[in-house]
């Protein structure tokens, strides 16, 4: 796939297929993360693969919008130190969503959907997860086939117009 038709296909999957994904797909898609770029090239983050179901009903509890990895075939948890520092939490977050979008991207182009899922009770995740202390889990994304619509560019996304968006030379 074009990487342009692979970034306008990426969208929330409403529904997972059921069906196991390929072996060496996630292994693709956990290469673009580990690849991403990164604040001073840090690489302040671990992406966990889940695939055990129980595994994956137990994470979907820790935030109300995560239910939807409990139907998921896989998801990736993205794990980072935890900072009380703003700068450094903004950075490491920078950095967690650039991996996020390549791993997304990566997902997209071949054939596969996924959806967010934020983290709310970060105790319940890293007891699930046998976190180290110190360690996160900050947000997760749930991977499949899509269950409702086939993958394919989004032609009017649910977006702000262009013009409202992007500025030239100063506001
Ligand atoms: C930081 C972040 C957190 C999100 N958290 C959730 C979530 O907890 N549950 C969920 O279903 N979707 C979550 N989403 C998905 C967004 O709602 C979704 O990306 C947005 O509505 C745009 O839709 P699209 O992904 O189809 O383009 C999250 C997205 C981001 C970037």
């Amino acid at each position: 796939m074009e990487t342009w038709d692979a970034i306008r296909t990426r969208r929330k999957l409403d529904e997972y297929a059921p069906g196991q994904i390929e072996e060496e797909k996630l292994t693709r898609i956990l290469e673009a993360g580990r690849r991403a770029p990164s604040s001073r090239n840090q690489q302040r983050w671990h992406f966990v693969l889940v695939r055990d179901r129980d595994q994956l009903r137990r994470l979907s509890r820790v935030w109300r919008g995560a239910a939807h990895i409990a139907d998921a075939p896989a998801a990736i948890g993205v794990v980072a130190p935890h900072s009380d520092d703003p700068r450094e939490s903004a950075s490491i977050n920078f950095d967690l969503g650039q991996a996020v979008m390549s791993m997304m991207i990566a997902a997209a182009d071949l054939g596969i959907g996924t959806r967010h899922a934020a983290v709310e009770d970060y105790d319940l995740a890293a007891e699930i997860l046998d976190l180290p202390e110190g360690l996160r889990l900050t947000w997760m994304f749930g991977l499949g086939f899509p269950g409702d619509r086939p993958l394919s560019p989004v032609q009017n996304p649910d977006r702000r117009d262009f013009d409202d968006v992007v500025h030239e030379e100063r506001w």
